[in-house]
């Protein structure tokens, strides 16, 4: 068969697209913090990852400009050979000091931190243990290692003790768990996690992409929340959320990083994180330190919608973060509530298979420290409405 068969035979987003109900891709022409414009009609943003509201801040875009006068739009490079700027370096100190580990690597993205930590780390005498809600890069790094790979169900510490024990004790061991999940909101229980990897002498890992900002006193993620900083070996994270940029890093031991800046391939073989891309994080980090009410604003607004979702009667699963789901079970449904949604200038993200298990698709919500209660009844109201002429609620 024709290597490009499978593309003939893949319908599924045509078929969707006919129906008018495609709704990836939507070309933003326009953005405000808070709103978007898409073919110019506004639309109340709460799909995004934006939690602390930084991506429109003056400082932030003053922080950017300042780094493309000084080192040009681009590195041309890895880091490894000639993209390496004071700038990532200074951000790595940094990012140490921010969350309590000796070191720090940066990457160009969160997913290839993913792929290259845990692809370097886990080779054939080694086995990755994976919840199965991790995500997406979590589950490819692992796949990109020579070692072996097992999953339990999401959160089932019963199973992962059963997995851990059915291992040789000879074998290396490491847990990667996200610390706050991406499509359910619930957090990791690093508390009954800690043991367990103590007691089966393996590494633990979390994810604190959607933890960073928003949870632990200083907004230093989910083992900060948690009091277990020293417990955990490895913090991973992202600068596409509340950072207001891109790129990501991996936290730990200086051995551990001494290892990864000269072994994990996405760091090596791929070029730099852009000079405005980091002088926007080390501002956001000033800003997120220094201004904590920015995260009891985005509780605030949290809270707000959890309990006008409840009132209202949707289901929103076992969320306690900013992310907040909207189960609506069948995909055609999701997408109809997703259109009539963006129909009314309301911005989600229908989330379905494979990203979520079959039959529970959802609307994935998210907040944001910016958004007004203005902004928020009119999400409540209209989500009601609609809601109940889709018999959702
Ligand atoms: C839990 C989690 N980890 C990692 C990533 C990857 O981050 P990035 O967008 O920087 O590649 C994401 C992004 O969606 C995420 O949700």
């Amino acid at each position: 068969m024709h290597v490009f068969a499978k593309c003939e035979n893949f319908t599924a987003s045509r078929e969707v697209k006919a129906a008018g109900l495609y709704p990836y891709f939507q070309p933003i022409e326009k953005s405000c913090d808070t709103e978007v414009f898409i073919e110019g009609k506004r639309k109340i943003m709460i799909g995004s990852n934006n939690y602390m509201g930084l991506t429109h801040d003056p400082r932030i875009l003053e922080a950017a400009k300042a780094a493309l006068d000084r080192y040009g739009s681009g590195n041309t490079g890895s880091r490894f050979l000639n993209g390496n700027l004071d700038l990532h370096d200074l951000l790595e100190d940094r990012l140490a000091e921010f969350t309590g580990k000796e070191g720090a690597l940066v990457f160009s993205t969160g997913y290839q931190v993913a792929l290259g930590s845990i692809g370097a780390l886990i080779g054939r005498t080694d086995t990755v243990f994976l919840d199965k809600f991790d995500h997406a890069c979590i589950q490819d790094g692992a796949r990109l290692g020579f070692g072996d790979v097992v999953r339990f169900p999401h959160g089932d510490l019963v199973r992962l003790r059963r997995l851990l024990e059915a291992q040789k004790p000879e074998r290396g061991k490491l847990i990667a768990v996200d610390g706050v999940y991406s499509m359910e909101g619930d957090l990791a229980d690093l508390p009954a996690l800690i043991p367990l990897a103590k007691e089966f002498d393996a590494a633990l890992l979390v994810d604190d992409a959607h933890s960073l900002g928003v949870l632990g006193p200083k907004g230093d993620g989910t083992a900060a929340h948690f009091g277990v900083t020293d417990d955990i070996d490895l913090i991973t994270g992202t600068f596409s959320k509340s950072l207001a940029s891109i790129g990501g890093f991996i936290a730990g031991s200086d051995t551990v990083m001494e290892y990864l800046q000269n072994n994990a391939r996405s760091l090596i073989f791929s070029a730099s994180m852009p000079p405005s891309a980091v002088a926007i994080v080390l501002k956001a980090l000033e800003i997120i330190e220094s201004e904590p009410e920015r995260r009891e604003l985005l509780w605030k607004n949290t809270h707000k919608m959890m309990e006008g979702f409840r009132a209202i009667g949707f289901d929103i699963g076992p969320t306690e973060t900013p992310i907040i789901p909207i189960l609506v079970g069948p995909m055609e449904k999701t997408f109809h509530f997703w259109k009539a949604l963006f129909d009314a200038g309301i911005f989600t993200n229908p989330v379905v298979p494979p990203a979520v298990p079959e039959g529970s698709c959802r609307l994935r919500t998210s907040y944001m420290a910016t958004h007004t209660d203005e902004q928020l009844d009119y999400v409540l109201e209209t989500m009601e409405k609609i809601g109940k002429q889709l018999d959702v609620v």
